[in-house]
C-alpha cells in the first residue's frame, strides 16, 4: 500500500503548509477550499513559499516550478475521489468536519484513506462519521509545516494496521518524522505543550516576572526556540484556548483550565500574530 496522490481539504496556514510539503516530495496533490479567494490566497502562500526557497538558493526555479505543477488547486471536494490519501485540514469544528467526511465517503474510491489533522477534536469521533473506520486516522503536522519535522500519527481500536504502516512511511517520505500515539485529547504534543503554555500565562498573571523575562528564561534557560508568550501568540490565542478548553473537558485538570486572562485576551480579539496583537504588539 503505497501513497501516491493526497487530497487536502482546507488551504489555510496548515493546509497550506502540507500542499506545499508534498508536492516538495513528489507526491500528486490537490488541495480544496471552499472558495475562489481562499483557495486563490493560499495557494499565494505556497507560491511565495517556494520562490523565498528559491531566493535563498535552497531550491531551483525549475523546483519550484515543477513543485506548483504537481499541486492542483480545486473548489469542488468531487475532484479528490481518486486519491490515496485525503487530509482534512480546515477549522477545529466537529460539525463541519463531520460533513466533510460523510460526503468523502460517497466520493472517494473505497481504498482512499482518511486523515484528520486536528489539534484536539477526537479522531475516534471524527472516524464515526466516516464509512471507513478501517481507513480513518490522525495525522497530525506542526506549524510551520515546511520547518517543523514532527508528525504525530494517531492511532484508534478501529484502524487497520496496513493503513496505519502506510501512513507513517507516508509521512517519512515527506522528509518528517513520524510518532505513534493513541487517540487521547492533546495527543502527545499538546497534552504537554497546552499545560506548559497555560501555567506561563498564570505565572504572569500572579506576577512572578515580566513575559519578556518569561520569554527569555525560557530560551535561554532550556533552549527553547521561543518563549511562551511569543508561542502563544504564533500559535494563536484562540487556538489555545479552544485546546484548552477541550482538554479541561476531557481530563478536568486545572493546568488544563485556560486562566482567566487568555480568556478576556480571547473575548477581546487578542488572537496573536494573526490579529496583530496578543501579548506582544506586531501592528508597529
Ligand atoms: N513558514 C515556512 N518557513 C518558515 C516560517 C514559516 N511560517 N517561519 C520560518 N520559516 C523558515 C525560515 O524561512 C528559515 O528557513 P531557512 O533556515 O531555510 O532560511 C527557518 O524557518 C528559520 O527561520 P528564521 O531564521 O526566520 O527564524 P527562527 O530561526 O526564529 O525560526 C521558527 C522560526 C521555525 C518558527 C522557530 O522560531 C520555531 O521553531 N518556533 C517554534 C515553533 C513551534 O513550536 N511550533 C509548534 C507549534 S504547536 C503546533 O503547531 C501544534 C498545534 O496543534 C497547536
Amino acid at each position: 500500500m503505497v501513497i501516491k496522490s493526497i487530497g487536502v481539504i482546507g488551504c489555510g496556514q496548515m493546509g497550506a503548509g502540507i500542499a506545499q510539503v508534498c508536492g516538495q516530495s513528489g507526491v500528486t496533490t490537490i488541495v480544496r477550499e471552499v472558495s475562489q479567494e481562499l483557495l486563490d490566497k493560499g495557494m499565494g502562500s505556497i507560491q511565495k513559499a517556494l520562490s523565498k526557497q528559491a531566493d535563498k538558493g535552497k531550491i531551483t526555479e525549475s523546483e519550484v516550478e515543477e513543485t506548483l505543477s504537481r499541486i492542483a488547486a480545486t473548489t469542488k471536494l468531487v475532484d479528490l475521489g481518486n486519491c490515496d490519501l485525503v487530509v482534512e485540514a480546515v477549522t477545529e469544528d466537529f460539525e463541519t468536519k463531520r460533513q466533510i467526511f460523510q460526503e468523502l465517503g460517497d466520493i472517494c474510491k473505497g481504498e482512499t484513506i482518511f486523515a484528520s489533522n486536528t489539534s484536539s477534536l477526537s479522531i475516534t469521533q471524527l472516524m464515526t462519521t466516516s464509512d471507513r473506520p478501517d481507513r480513518f486516522l490522525g495525522l497530525h503536522f506542526f506549524n510551520p509545516v515546511p520547518v517543523m519535522k514532527l508528525v504525530e500519527v494517531v492511532k484508534t481500536f478501529a484502524v487497520d494496521a496496513d493503513v496505519y504502516e502506510a501512513v507513517i512511511q507516508f509521512a517519512e517520505s515527506l522528509g518528517k518524522t513520524p510518532v505513534r500515539c493513541e487517540d487521547r485529547t492533546g495527543f502527545l504534543v499538546n497534552r504537554l505543550l497546552i499545560p506548559y503554555l497555560l501555567d506561563s500565562v498564570r505565572a504572569l498573571e500572579s506576577g512572578t516576572g515580566s513575559m519578556e523575562d518569561i520569554d527569555e528564561a525560557m530560551k535561554l534557560g532550556c533552549g527553547h526556540p521561543m518563549g511562551p508568550f511569543q508561542l502563544l501568540d504564533f500559535i494563536g490565542l484562540d487556538t489555545i484556548y479552544q485546546i484548552a478548553t477541550i482538554m479541561y473537558d476531557e481530563f478536568r485538570e486545572s493546568r488544563m483550565s485556560p486562566p482567566p486572562l487568555l480568556r478576556r485576551m480571547v473575548y477581546a480579539g487578542r488572537m496573536g500574530r494573526k490579529s496583530g496583537i496578543g501579548f506582544y504588539d506586531y501592528r508597529r
